[in-house]
C-alpha cells in the first residue's frame, strides 16, 4: 500500500492518478473511464461565481459545495477545503484517489481536482436532485418526490454502487461513510453514492483492517465503533440502516428524551417480530407501497445492520435478495433468530456510542493496544 503520507507531501497528485488502475469496464454497470482533468482554481472561480454564498449546495465535515457552469455549459458541483490541515489534506488525496480508480454507473463520478497553494477543491458531475437525506429528512422532504419505485431503484442501484466497490474495484474499496447524504440522485433519481474522503483500499486476502473509527453516529457498525474493526461488512452494516430510513423516513437516531435516544433498528425489530410490517412504511407513502417489496427491504435492512458481521450477507446477497433473485435465502432470513421475540437486546449498537450526545468522540484505549478516534457527527 501507498504510505499516504509521503504521499501527501509529495502533493503529486497527476502522477498519483496516473498510476491508478481502472476498472476494465467489464462488470456489471461499470464504465469505462471517463476524462478528468485538473482545473486551475480561477476557473473554479469563474464557474462558481466566485464561490459566491448563491451557489452553495450545502456543507459538510471537508467544507462547502457549490453548484457551478463550466464555459461548455455543464454543470459541475464543486467540493471546497473549509481548513488547510494534514487530516484534510489526506481526506482530500484519498478521495481523489479512490474516484480516480472506479467508474460505475452508481457511484459519483470525479470532474477532476484543483490544487493550488492551499486550497483544495475536489470537482464532481452535479446531481440534480441533491442527497437522498435532503428527500428524507430536509429541504425537499415536503415535496414528495420519492415514491415507492423510486425508494426500490435508489436501494438497487446503492446496492450495486457499493457492492461494485467490495467486489469488483481493484484493489477493493470500503467506503466506511455510507449514509443518506452521501447517496446523491441524478436527474432520473438514480443513485450516486459519494464521499470517498473515508475510504480503505483493501488489499487481495486481507479480510479487514484495523483503523481509526471514521463515520457518522447511527452507521457505525458495533465492531468498527468499538474495536476499529474495519472490513466490507461494515459498509454492509451502514446500508442495512440506510434502507430502514427508506423505508421508514425516520432518522438512524431518534431523541426519546433529551438524555434518551433510540436506534431505528430497536424501532423496527419489534414491529417485524410481531409481523407488522405497514407499520415501518414512511407515513409519506400515503399507503402507496408494494407490500412485498417493503417487507423485503426491511428484512434485508436489518440482517444487514446485524450486531455479528458474520451474519451479515455480502453486497452481492443484498443486491440479489433487493431484487427478489434470492427467494430462498430470504426464506431463511425470515427465521433467523433476530427476527424472534426477546433478542432485541443482540442487536443492539453498543451503548458507548448510542448513549452519546452531540458530536461524539472517543478517545482511548477501547481495547488494550487499540488507540480509538471516533470522528463522527450527527448531522447525519
Ligand atoms: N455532486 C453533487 N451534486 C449536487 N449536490 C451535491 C453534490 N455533492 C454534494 N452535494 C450537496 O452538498 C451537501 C454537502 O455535501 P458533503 O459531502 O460535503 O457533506 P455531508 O455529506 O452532508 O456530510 P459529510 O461531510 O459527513 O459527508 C450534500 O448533502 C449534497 O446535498
Ligand atoms: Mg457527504
Amino acid at each position: 500500500m501507498l504510505n499516504r503520507f509521503s504521499m501527501l507531501r509529495s502533493m503529486d497528485f497527476f502522477s498519483l492518478l496516473c498510476c491508478r488502475k481502472l476498472s476494465d469496464g467489464k462488470e456489471p454497470g461499470a464504465r469505462k473511464s471517463s476524462t478528468w482533468r485538473v482545473f486551475s482554481l480561477k476557473e473554479l472561480h469563474s464557474a462558481t461565481n466566485n464561490f459566491n454564498y448563491d451557489n452553495k449546495l450545502g456543507e459538510g465535515g471537508f467544507g462547502s459545495v457549490y453548484w457551478g457552469q463550466l464555459w461548455d455549459g455543464s454543470q459541475i458541483a464543486v467540493k471546497r477545503l473549509k481548513v488547510w490541515s494534514n487530516k484534510a489534506e489526506m481526506q482530500f488525496a484519498v478521495e481523489v484517489e479512490v474516484l480516480g480508480r472506479v467508474r460505475h454507473k452508481n457511484l459519483l463520478s470525479l470532474r477532476g481536482y484543483c490544487a493550488e497553494g492551499q486550497e483544495r477543491l475536489i470537482v464532481y458531475d452535479y446531481m440534480p436532485n441533491l442527497s437522498l437525506q435532503s428527500h428524507l429528512h430536509g429541504h425537499h422532504s415536503a415535496e414528495y418526490l420519492l415514491d415507492w419505485d423510486r425508494r426500490m431503484s435508489i436501494a438497487i442501484g446503492s446496492a450495486e454502487g457499493i457492492a461494485y466497490l467490495h467486489h469488483h474495484a481493484t484493489p477493493h474499496v470500503i467506503h466506511r461513510d455510507i449514509k443518506a447524504s452521501n447517496v446523491l440522485l441524478d436527474s432520473d433519481f438514480q443513485a450516486r453514492v459519494a464521499d470517498f474522503g473515508f475510504a480503505k483500499l483493501i488489499p487481495e486476502g486481507v479480510t479487514h483492517v484495523t483503523t481509526r473509527v471514521k463515520g457518522t453516529l447511527g452507521y457505525l457498525a458495533p465492531e468498527y465503533a468499538m474495536f476499529g474493526k474495519a472490513s466490507e461488512s461494515c459498509d454492509v452494516y451502514s446500508f442495512g440502516i440506510l434502507l430502514l430510513e427508506l423505508a421508514s423516513g425516520r432518522k438512524p437516531i431518534e431523541k426519546l428524551s433529551p438524555t434518551v435516544k433510540r436506534s431505528i433498528t430497536e424501532w423496527a425489530l419489534p414491529l417485524v417480530q410481531g409481523k407488522r410490517f405497514k407499520e415501518i412504511a414512511d407515513p409519506n407513502l400515503n399507503g402507496n407501497f408494494v407490500e412485498a417489496e417493503l417487507e423485503r427491504m426491511v428484512l434485508v435492512a436489518l440482517v444487514c445492520s446485524h450486531g455479528t458481521p458474520d451474519k451479515r450477507p455480502t453486497m452481492h446477497e443484498v443486491v440479489d435478495l433487493l431484487k427478489g433473485k434470492a427467494y430462498e435465502k430470504l426464506a431463511s432470513l425470515e427465521n433467523d433468530d433476530i427476527f424472534k421475540p426477546d433478542l432485541i437486546r443482540n442487536n443492539r449498537e453498543f451503548a458507548a456510542i448510542d448513549g452519546s450526545s452531540n458530536g461524539i468522540c472517543v478517545q482511548g484505549d477501547a481495547k488494550g493496544d487499540m488507540k480509538q478516534e471516533a470522528v463522527v457527527n450527527l448531522t447525519g
